[in-house]
């Protein structure tokens, strides 16, 4: 059944037709467009603006039709034009009439825009729960490893000493943002648009505060026109969720890079690895490769969303019906991506002796080689030049810098003493970087106990 035959005289092409349908997707928003229907149709009733009675039996059917459509026994054919279309035709299937008394003060473009932001609602509280899981585990196993010493990258060159723990709390961090700025998005999204009507709102004297309180919004929308021309919303989850993905990648990598031979930090477990046909020594570490590669898929999403939107016309083009896909699959990728991400992360076994052993490599002691000679009172650029030098001579000697004798250091200055042996062991190297954020055990526990507090608060 059709919306809109009146003014026409032909018939819509087939093909056309199906071009056209949402249906195939937004499908899935049924349970957002019968609350909506719902609580718009009580307020009509309440509002004197159509019969009570009628009002009570669109309500009832509405439900009927959403336990129905919920058990099964109500399938949505894909036949109509979208699901607006598909949940009106039903009701005035069962009820005729008064069903028809449903749209009153309505336009699907502004029913479009309820459904999309109760449905982004609802996601970003899905999403988040799946970051708190991330966060959670992520705090735990760095409570273990506030000793665990590794080396830290820069240009994936060894670096400075850090720690597993200080390691795993950078990325603590990146995911506690991510939930803040969901959190954000979420006040965004939390504003009622029904009332705007088609784009210049209604005659009827529509109760909209009645509405917002019905459906759980904080707020109503405050322009009929941006209302339903307004898909900012979708286009920041979507940068959100771009974020998110953009963080899961780079921890991928790193998952994908310590488990490489050449590496040997940690060991992902059998559940998420997968086999070669043809090497039958091979374990490879897909899940974090899929993770990595769907990051793609969801920036493209977000691209998707914004090419779509720019340049639009006041207010509802056609055009936003390309929000939902982009917005579903976006959601659907993160939710998926965090899960097993999560259990992958839970599974891992760290090597944390290769870990140590790559960390007494690579002269990750040098600039506190360095900063000993400053507390010396050498100039710092001085200290520099000389640690390079003996960087350089231990290079050809095939020794870390703790392995010289002080005749060799005094070699390159004479300021050199016994007590440097002690400065630049890499446990030294770590405990010495004790200002808050650092990796020094004594900064790393008041760490893990703000980002408890953290949890606590968002729990
Ligand atoms: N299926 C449409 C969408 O998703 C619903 C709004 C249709 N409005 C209209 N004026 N054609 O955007």
């Amino acid at each position: 059944m059709k919306l809109w035959g009146g003014v026409f005289l032909g018939q819509t092409d087939e093909a056309a037709g199906l071009f056209h349908s949402s249906l195939p997707f937004d499908k899935r928003l049924y349970k957002h467009d019968i609350h909506g229907s719902i609580a718009h149709a009580q307020m009509l009733g309440k509002q004197g603006i159509i019969p009570k009675p009628d009002a009570k039996a669109i309500v009832n059917a509405l439900n009927i039709i959403l336990a129905e459509i919920e058990s099964g026994t109500l399938v949505i054919d894909e036949t109509a034009e979208d699901i607006h279309s598909f949940v009106e035709a039903q009701l005035i299937l069962r009820i005729g009439d008064a069903g028809r008394r449903l749209h009153t003060g309505r336009s699907r473009n502004d029913q479009v825009a309820l459904d999309m932001r109760m449905y982004v609602k609802e996601e970003i509280a899905c999403v988040c729960a799946g970051i708190i899981d991330l966060l959670e585990s992520l705090l735990s196993t760095a409570k273990t490893h506030t000793t665990t010493i590794m080396p830290g990258f820069t240009h994936l060159q060894k670096a400075q000493p850090v720690t597993l723990a200080h390691h795993l709390l950078a990325y603590f961090h990146m995911f506690k943002r991510d939930y803040r700025r969901l959190v954000n998005c979420y006040e965004g999204a939390d504003a009622m648009p029904l009332g705007s009507g088609a784009l210049a709102s209604t005659t009827y004297p529509l109760d909209r505060e009645f509405v917002r309180k019905k459906l759980g919004f904080s707020r109503i929308t405050e322009n009929s026109l941006d209302a339903v021309s307004d898909r900012d919303f979708c286009v920041e989850f979507t940068s959100c969720l771009s974020i998110i993905m953009m963080h899961l990648s780079r921890f991928c990598e790193e998952l994908i890079l310590w488990s490489a031979d050449a590496f040997d930090f940690v060991k992902i477990s059998d559940a998420y690895a997968t086999g070669s046909s043809i090497m039958p020594q091979k374990k490879n570490p897909d899940m974090a490769e899929l993770i990595r590669g769907k990051t793609g898929r969801v920036y493209g999403s977000l691209m998707g969303l914004l090419t779509m939107m720019k340049g639009l016309p006041m207010a509802y083009n056609k055009d936003m019906q390309e929000d939902k896909e982009a917005v579903f699959d976006a959601a659907d990728t993160v939710n998926s991506c965090l899960s097993v991400f999560c259990a992958m992360f839970q599974s891992l076994s760290f090597n944390t002796e290769n870990m140590y052993k790559s960390a007494l490599g690579g002269y990750t002691n040098a600039t506190d080689a360095a900063d000993w000679l400053v507390k010396k009172g050498v100039a710092f650029r001085d200290a520099h030049e000389i640690i390079g030098r003996l960087v350089l001579y231990a290079i050809e000697k095939n020794v870390p810098l703790d392995k010289l004798t002080l005749a060799e250091l005094k070699k390159v200055s004479d300021i050199f003493d016994e007590t440097v042996f002690h400065a630049i062991s890499v446990e030294a190297c770590v405990n010495a970087r004790n200002v808050p954020g650092g990796p020094a055990e004594s900064a790393v526990l008041k760490e893990i106990k703000n980002s408890q507090k953290f949890l606590a608060s968002v729990r």
